[in-house]
C-alpha cells in the first residue's frame, strides 16, 4: 500500500476514469483499492449480474454502474478487461468501438497468449495502446463480496507489452499497480504463460483431481472425516472458481499440456520406484524436492540462500575500538566442505561430514549434486549423508548448474564433469562470471575435453559429455590449488596417468581426501599423480574449522590491547599455516595448544594474545600457504611498527575481487597510504586508520578484513556490499560481535 502518511487523495490521480469490465474478485478489489487510494477520479463498473453493480456501489467498489460495457468505456482512459479469460473476445468486440482516444486497455487474465490473439481478432493487430497484464493474486473466494483493497499488497503483477508497446501506457499501468502495493515485472507473452503453467495451472489441476478422485472412493465420507493437515494445506486452491479454471486450461492449452507430461513422467517413475521398493530413488527425489522447497521458504522469507542474496545489498558499521576476548570455534573450511561433498557424491557407499560449513558456496556445490541425481541428506548443523553414486553414477542434471560465487567449485566441477557422459553448464553469481577459467579449460582441453567459455575464458562453461580423456603431465605456470585439483579429479577418469607439477606447494586437501577415500595418489617431490580404474569409498569426514577464517580473528586479537582469544579445532595443514608463520615473524602472540590429527587432517586450538607486531618483508614461499589471508594481514601490516612488504603475489589480483587494488583502495579511503605493484604491495604501519566508507566489492574476505580494521580506528567505518560473507562465514557477524568487535549489519 501507499505511505500511510501521505493521503493518497492528495496526489494527481494516475487516471481520469477508470472502467472495471467484471466485478469479480480480482476487477473488484483493482477498483476498490484504486479507488481508496485515490488513483482514478471515477471507478465505472460494468457486469452481467446487474445485482453486483449495486452491490459495487454500496460497498464502496465502483462509484457508479453501467448497463453494458459499451457504456462503460465510453470516456475512461484505462479499460480493466476483469471476466474470465474464455469471454474476452466478446467483450472486446463489444467495446471496440465505443473506447476514447488515448485510453490504455488492460486484462487481468492468467493466460497472455489468448488475450493477444483475442485482441489481434477484435482489433486486427495488437495496438499499441493494449498492454496484458497478470496480477498473481487471489483467493478461493470469488465474487464482488470478496473484494480487497489489499489483494495485491506484496504480490506481483506481470505486464507483458511487447518492443511495440507505448511506454508511457507501461510507465502508467505499473504505476497504478505499484500504488496498490503490488511488484511490477515485464516478461514476454510466451515466457508468462510457460512460468504460470508450471506454478500455477499444474497445482490447481492436481489439486481439482486428487480432490475429485479422492471424492469418487465409495468411503469418501470417512476419507475426509480423518483428512487432516496435509490434505487441507494440498487441496485448497480445489475450492476455487472451477468456470475459470475451466477456462484457463484451454486458452493455455499447449504450455499446460507440456508441464503435464513431464509431471506425469516424474509421477510414473515414483510409482515404479515404490512398486518395485527402490528407497533409493524415493529418497533421491524427496530430498531435493525438500531443498528445492527449504531454497523456496527462504527466497519467500527474503533469507539468504545461494541465488537471492547477493541480490540484497548489506552494509556493515563498525564503531572504533572494542576487545577480542573469549573461546569460539569458526565456520567448518570451505576448501574441504566442498571436496567432501564432490569425493562423497562419487564414491561407494556412505559418506557421513561432520563441520561441513553451511555457507552459499558449499551449499551451491550440494544443490549441484542433488541436481545431479545424488542423494544428500542434510545439512543438519554441520552435519551431511551422502548417499554416493560411484565414479559413473551422477546423472544428467535438468538445467545449468549454479555455483554461486566460488571459482574454486567451477575449477574443481569442470575437472570431474570433463569427463563424464553427459554434457553441463556450469555459472555463477556476477563476480564468479569474470573469474578467469582457461588456467583449467587449456590443460583439460589437452586431456580431450570440450569446452566452451564466453569471451575471455570467462564463465558460463559448456563441457561436452562423452569425450575419452587422457592422462597429461603437466607442469603448472602459477601456484594454484584449484588448478591442480581440477586435473587430478578429471584424471579419475583418464586413461593413464595425470600428473601435476606445482611451482610451490598449495594446499593437498584434494590429495589427503581422495587417499582417505582409499583412491591412491602418489607424489614425488613437488609432483602429484593419479591414475584412472581405482574406487572411491564412502566413510567418515570431520571437516575442522577453516584456517582462513580464524584468520581473521588471529589478527584481530593480535592488534588489539587486552586481548586474549582461544579458536577451537582449527586445521593446520601445513599448507595452509602461511597466516599463522606471517604472523609470527612479525612478533605475534599465537600458541598451538591440543595438537590432533581428525581424519587426515592436523588440527589445533589457538590461543591468540596482544602483542606489537613489526612490520616484515614476506616471504614469497609463504605466499600461497596464506593466498587467502592477505586483506586481513595488510589490516595487520597498518597497525604494525615499520614497513611491510609483499612480492610474488599476482594471484590475489584474479580472487574474488583486485585483492591488491580493492585493498589499497579502501585503506586510502581510510587515510592509509600504501604503494601497490604488479605483484604486491608496500605498507608502512603506523599510520591512524581514520572514519570512511570503504567499497567491498562483493568480495567476502575484503569486507571481513576492514570489519577487524576497525577495532584500531579513529573513526566509524562503514563497509559496502558485504552480502557475499555469507559466501564463506555465515556466522562472522554474530561471532565478531561476540568477541567484542562493534558491529551492525544494514540490509536492504
Ligand atoms: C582453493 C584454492 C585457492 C584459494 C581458494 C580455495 C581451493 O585458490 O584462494 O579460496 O579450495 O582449492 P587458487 O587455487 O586459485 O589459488
Amino acid at each position: 500500500m501507499a505511505d500511510p502518511t501521505t493521503p493518497a487523495s492528495s496526489a494527481a490521480p494516475l487516471f481520469r476514469r477508470m472502467a472495471v469490465i467484471g466485478l469479480g474478485l480480482i476487477g473488484g478489489s483493482l477498483a476498490r483499492a484504486a479507488r481508496e487510494q485515490g488513483l482514478v477520479a471515477e471507478v465505472v463498473g460494468a457486469d452481467q449480474r446487474l445485482d453486483d453493480l449495486k452491490t459495487g456501489v454500496e460497498l464502496g467498489v465502483i462509484d457508479r454502474g453501467s448497463p453494458t460495457a459499451a457504456e462503460a468505456v465510453k470516456g475512461a482512459d484505462l479499460v480493466v478487461v476483469a471476466v474470465p479469460v474464455r469471454a474476452v473476445g466478446s467483450v472486446l468486440e463489444e467495446i471496440r468501438d465505443h473506447l476514447a482516444e488515448g485510453v490504455v486497455l488492460t486484462d487481468v487474465g492468467s493466460t497472455k497468449s489468448s488475450f493477444v490473439q483475442a485482441v489481434r481478432e477484435v482489433f486486427g493487430c495488437w495496438p499499441s495502446w493494449v498492454i496484458p497484464g497478470h496480477p498473481i493474486a487471489g483467493s478461493e473466494k470469488s465474487g464482488i463480496t470478496a473484494a480487497n483493497p489489499d489483494l495485491f499488497a506484496a504480490h506481483k503483477v506481470i505486464l507483458t507489452p511487447d518492443e511495440h508497446s507505448d511506454a508511457s501506457a507501461v510507465e502508467r499501468l505499473s504505476g497504478l499497480w505499484s500504488a496498490c502495493g503490488a511488484t511490477v515485472l515485464t516478461m514476454p507473452v510466451e515466457r508468462h504463460d510457460e512460468v504460470l503453467a508450471a506454478t500455477s495451472h499444474l497445482p490447481h489441476l492436481i489439486a481439482f483431481s486428487l480432490v475429485d478422485t479422492l471424492a469418487g472412493e465409495d468411503d469418501n465420507l470417512e476419507i475426509f472425516r480423518y483428512a487432516a493437515g496435509g490434505f487441507r494445506d494440498f487441496t485448497r486452491i480445489a475450492a476455487s472458481d472451477p468456470v475459470m479454471w475451466h477456462d484457463i486450461f484451454l486458452s493455455n492449452r499447449e504450455a499446460v499440456l507440456k508441464v503435464i507430461d513431464h509431471f506425469s513422467a516424474d509421477l510414473e517413475s515414483l510409482r515404479s520406484a515404490i512398486e518395485q521398493g527402490d528407497g533409493k530413488q524415493l529418497l533421491r527425489v524427496f530430498s531435493r524436492a525438500k531443498a528445492a522447497r527449504d531454497h523456496f521458504s527462504k527466497m519467500l522469507s527474503g533469507q539468504a540462500y545461494v541465488t537471492t542474496m547477493s541480490q540484497k545489498q548489506v552494509t556493515f558499521k563498525l564503531q572504533p575500538g572494542g576487545s577480542v576476548r573469549g573461546d569460539i570455534r569458526v565456520a567448518g573450511d570451505k576448501s574441504m566442505s566442498h571436496r567432501s561433498i564432490m569425493l562423497g557424491a562419487l564414491a561407494d557407499g556412505i559418506t557421513e561430514v561432520d563441520g561441513f560449513l553451511e555457507g552459499e558456496d558449499s551449499l551451491a556445490t550440494l544443490q549441484a549434486f542433488r541436481d545431479m541425481g545424488v542423494t544428500i541428506e542434510g545439512p543438519d548443523q554441520g552435519h551431511v549423508r551422502i548417499h554416493g553414486v560411484g565414479l559413473h553414477g551422477l546423472q544428467a542434471p535438468r538445467g545449468s548448474l549454479y555455483l554461486g560465487n566460488s571459482g574454486t567449485a567451477m575449477r574443481l566441477f569442470a575437472g570431474l564433469l570433463a569427463g563424464q557422459a553427459f554434457d553441463t553448464q556450469l555459472t555463477g553469481d556476477e563476480s564468479l562470471t569474470k573469474r578467469p577459467m582457461n588456467r583449467v579449460a587449456d590443460p583439460l582441453r589437452e586431456m580431450g575435453a570440450v569446452i566452451d567459455t564466453a569471451e575471455g575464458g570467462r564463465p558460463p562453461l559448456t563441457i561436452k559429455g562423452g569425450q575419452a580423456l587422457h592422462g597429461i603431465t603437466y607442469n603448472m605456470p602459477m601456484a594454484s590449488a584449484q588448478v591442480k585439483s581440477c586435473l587430478l579429479l578429471a584424471g579419475l577418469y583418464a586413461e593413464g596417468e595425470t600428473a601435476v607439477t606445482e611451482p610451490a606447494p598449495t594446499r593437498d586437501h584434494t590429495e589427503r581426501m581422495l587417499q582417505g577415500f582409499g583412491y591412491p595418489v602418489t607424489r614425488e617431490g613437488a609432483t602429484a599423480k593419479v591414475s584412472s580404474g581405482g574406487q572411491l569409498t564412502g566413510g567418515h569426514i570431520d571437516v575442522p574449522a577453516d584456517i582462513s577464517s580464524a584468520a581473521f580473528f588471529l589478527v584481530a586479537a593480535s592488534i588489539t590491547p587486552g586481548a586474549d582469544l582461544t579458536l577451537r579445532h582449527v586445521g593446520i595443514n601445513p599448507t595452509r599455516v602461511g597466516v599463522i608463520n606471517i604472523l609470527r615473524q612479525m612478533g605475534a602472540d599465537i600458541q598451538l595448544e591440543n595438537e590432533r590429527e581428525v581424519g587426515g587432517e592436523p588440527v589445533a586450538d589457538l590461543r591468540v594474545r596482544y602483542a606489537p607486531l613489526k612490520g616484515i618483508r614476506i616471504p614469497e614461499d609463504q605466499v600461497p600457504l596464506a593466498i587467502d589471508e592477505f586483506p586481513v594481514l595488510f589490516i595487520a601490516a597498518v597497525c604494525a611498527e615499520g614497513e611491510t612488504v609483499l612480492t610474488g603475489a599476482e594471484e590475489l589480483r584474479v580472487k574474488e575481487s583486485d585483492r591488491i587494488q580493492v585493498m589499497a583502495d579502501g585503506l586510502a579511503e581510510l587515510g592509509v597510504a600504501s604503494r601497490v605493484t604488479p605483484d604486491g604491495i608496500e605498507i608502512r604501519g603506523g599510520q591512524p586508520m581514520r572514519a570512511g566508507t570503504v567499497n567491498s566489492h562483493g568480495d567476502h574476505r575484503i569486507a571481513m578484513a576492514f570489519a577487524v580494521a576497525s577495532l584500531r580506528a579513529e573513526g566509524e567505518i562503514t563497509i559496502t556490499d558485504c552480502a557475499n560473507v555469507a559466501t564463506s562465514f555465515p556466522n562472522f557477524v554474530e561471532l565478531a560481535q561476540g568477541v567484542g568487535i562493534q558491529l551492525k549489519v544494514e540490509a536492504s
